[in-house]
């Protein structure tokens, strides 16, 4: 981890000015029965237990489409502060009548919010939701559509284990990474990894920067100094896996053997060395897609493709159809980024409890790609976690509820790795591969849980695995026998 911890009182400070002021339509927003439409109050949090107040109740969202004007910190930042103004334009359809609904944003100001061309009264509340009061209340199972107009100065923020994360400023652009709660520092959303939507971006910033979203480049057009980037994202997508990062790049376009479109990033700023390294492991991407097809079945989305950005967060992440990775990209953490591609973003999660369902996956992927290349084998890595000392801490965190402060811990990694070999021991190669394109296949574009996939094992291997299911991911201890 290199994530930097010296914003201090600049930091504070900024954060200071970031709380969204009071406006206007909130301030003549009393009270008026007469006009109370019915139904209910859509809840604020998504029923998370970890993140309780990110995402929402009462709405599916389907579709985002985002217009961003963006101007980083240019020419000689003293500070890293940006300017994004954005329109977000976001198809939704109730679960129940709903005559208030919230979406989460962050440091941003809304000005105006309409639904269904109508304007709305809305607030901003200290803990970062936006409230949305439509004329009048809202049909369950009937498509609404929700424009929000905000804006407001870019930062460097940070996750609850005070790593950058969402839209990371950058002297040349920003980075965007979003998980776990971040997206909404850069777009109203319903910032829960189980509503599932497709996404459009519509991105302007100073002619000459690059912006690197999820999907396929649509178009690129300049006017008058400033150019206008379009992706569609049509593959159904958690919101903390999408991005539009902005930087000094160089695209460059190929294709899978099997016809996979893919678009990479490569930051121009980069130093020779890891601009080498990082090629080298993008060489890769072909023979990898066609290694995880073999494995976890066809690739899921319209197009894949890898950013490398000469800024850090500290971290790679497996944002979709175009993975992110800090400063270079070595060969091992490639691997794991793309496998994330079908395990973790394809089959997406239903709480962050469950995540040793996609870092396990990407971590086992990871060792079957390694093991296939000449290196340490499955059986080696396997070893080498059980290697570890019962008196390890390491064997405290409960894998499938590793607690909020636990989410990218060691055990999420390697214990969940090892947990995916133990079981393919148990039930053999056939069976163990099988159940892994059976997971894809039947959660691919959706979300599910470690009781899903304990369920799906049982049923494909028609064994009983509840004794090495609570040994490897309940226990808070080594497991000696399962
Ligand atoms: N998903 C990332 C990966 O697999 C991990 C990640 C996201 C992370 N945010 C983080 C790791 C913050 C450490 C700190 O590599
Ligand atoms: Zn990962």
């Amino acid at each position: 981890m290199e994530t930097p911890r010296r914003l201090g009182i600049a930091g504070l400070v900024l954060g200071a000015l970031l709380v969204p002021a009071l406006s206007p339509a909130q301030a003549a927003a009393g009270p008026d029965p007469a006009s109370r439409p019915q139904g209910v109050i859509g809840g604020a949090g998504g029923g998370d237990p970890y993140f309780p107040l990110a995402g929402n109740r009462g709405y599916d969202v389907q579709h985002y489409a985002l217009d961003l004007d963006y101007t980083p910190p240019r020419p000689a930042p003293a500070r890293l502060v940006g300017r994004l103004d954005g329109v977000a334009k976001i198809r939704l359809v109730p679960t129940q009548r709903l005559r208030r609904f919230n979406l989460d944003l962050r440091g941003l100001v809304a000005g105006s919010v309409t639904v269904d061309g109508r304007p709305a009264r809305f607030r901003q509340t200290l803990d970062n939701e936006l409230v949305v009061t439509p004329r009048s209340s809202m049909s369950p199972g009937q498509k609404h559509k929700v424009v929000v107009r905000y804006g407001g100065a870019t930062g460097r923020p940070k996750d609850i284990e005070d790593a950058l994360y969402g839209w990371v400023t950058t002297r040349d652009g920003a980075m965007v990474v979003s998980e776990p709660d971040g997206s909404a520092t850069w777009f109203p959303v319903n910032d829960t990894p189980s509503d599932k939507a497709s996404y459009r971006f519509k991105v302007t910033v100073p002619k000459g920067l690059t912006v690197a979203a999820n999907g396929l480049l649509e178009s690129r057009r300049t006017r008058k100094g400033r150019t206008t980037w379009v992706w569609d994202a049509p593959d159904q997508m958690s919101s903390y896996l999408a991005t539009a990062t902005i930087g000094n790049f160089k695209m460059q376009r190929s294709t899978t053997p099997g016809g996979v479109p893919v678009i990479d990033f490569l930051d121009r700023d980069l130093p020779a060395a890891k601009r080498a390294r990082s090629k080298a492991s993008l060489a890769l991407t072909g023979e990898m897609v066609a290694f995880f097809e073999e494995r976890f079945g066809r690739y899921p989305f319209v197009s894949y493709g890898s950013i490398v950005d000469d800024n850090s967060v500290g971290y790679a992440l497996e944002t979709q159809t175009r993975s992110f990775f800090s400063r270079d990209a070595d060969e091992a953490t490639a691997a794991h980024e793309l496998a994330h591609q079908w395990m973790g973003d394809h089959v997406g999660l239903r709480r962050w409890a469950d995540i040793w369902l996609n870092e396990g996956w990407a971590e086992y992927a990871t060792w079957l790609w390694t093991e296939a290349r000449g290196g340490t084998t499955a059986q080696q890595a396997y070893e080498k976690v059980l290697a570890r000392k019962a008196s390890d801490k390491f064997w405290t965190t409960v894998v499938s509820d590793p607690g909020r402060l636990g989410i990218f811990s060691d055990a999420i990694y390697d214990r969940g790795a090892a947990t995916l070999h133990a079981l393919r021991q148990r039930v053999g190669d056939e069976l163990f591969f099988r159940l892994a394109k059976a997971w894809v296949a039947k959660y691919g574009g959706r979300s599910a849980g470690t009781r899903e996939f304990r369920r799906l094992a049982e049923r494909v291997t028609g064994q009983d695995l509840d004794p090495l299911f609570d040994a490897w991911v309940v226990a808070p201890t080594k497991p000696t026998a399962w």
